[in-house]
């Protein structure tokens, strides 16, 4: 069913089918929708309580390739709740690029957010490649065959990868490179991709300018030119 925002995007009605709390408080969920949307890992949708005073639309990051039903990673609006109706409009954005040739997949969530990344699980395990995930805590749900390191591993981790997906952390400690243990021209073998998650108020119409993010060539608009970046194109 048409639910009428985001123009020239295909928009839908979706029904929140589960709420679960996740190892760090925050809630994801499950969402019912009428029929396979079309998206790929990273992409983001905009979703709204349909008769609920709640705007601006929340910016949902899908947790599971496409299906009848989608994973909505956490943090969700703490208002949702099962059966409730929502208008979704997407997708929107860039989405990562896991090489088909990659074998050794590394995969960075610090807050303990992995749902985005959770769908490059799923695709990395199809196409026969070994996969580390690096997190600070547990992460439920994972298939048995997904290593889990600490995120103090993840420099040993540039040693092992030959594809790499960072969920940005909100607020690292100085740079993301510094934080990452790089220097800050210094360029990275081979694919390294970076999540830039948040709150992307205007929808991709960039209009409103607050997700801008510093790269090599200028300002970018992670709702719009991201929210996938190449590690090497930013300046963070
Ligand atoms: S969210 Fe408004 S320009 Fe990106």
């Amino acid at each position: 069913m048409r639910a009428g925002f985001g123009a020239g995007m295909a928009d839908w009605t979706a029904t929140v089918h589960e709420i679960s709390l996740e190892e760090n408080g925050e809630t994801a969920g499950r969402l019912a929708v009428p029929g396979k949307l079309v998206y790929a890992p990273g992409q983001y949708f905009l979703a709204q309580a349909i008769g609920e005073p709640t705007p601006p639309a929340h910016t949902l990051f899908p947790s599971t390739l496409p299906g009848l039903e989608i994973g909505a990673s956490a943090p969700l609006p703490s208002g949702w709740q099962p059966g409730m109706q929502l208008a979704l409009s997407g997708p929107f954005g860039s989405s990562f690029h896991l090489p088909s040739s990659s074998r050794r997949v590394a995969l960075a969530a610090p807050a303990g957010r992995t749902g985005p990344l959770l769908p490059l699980v799923e695709l990395s395990l199809k196409q026969g490649a070994d996969v580390t995930l690096y997190l600070n805590g547990f992460a439920a749900g994972l298939p048995a065959a997904v290593e889990v390191q600490p995120l103090s591993g993840l420099r040993a981790g540039f040693a092992w990868a030959d594809y790499m997906a960072i969920n940005a952390p909100d607020n690292p400690p100085g740079s993301l490179r510094s934080w990452l243990g790089l220097e800050h021209q210094q360029a990275v073998p081979f694919l390294v991709e970076v999540l830039l998650t948040g709150s992307f108020p205007c929808g991709g119409l960039a209009a409103c300018g607050v997700c801008a993010v510093k790269t090599r060539r200028g300002y970018k608009l992670a709702c719009k030119d991201g929210p996938v970046f190449l590690l090497n194109n930013l300046e963070l």
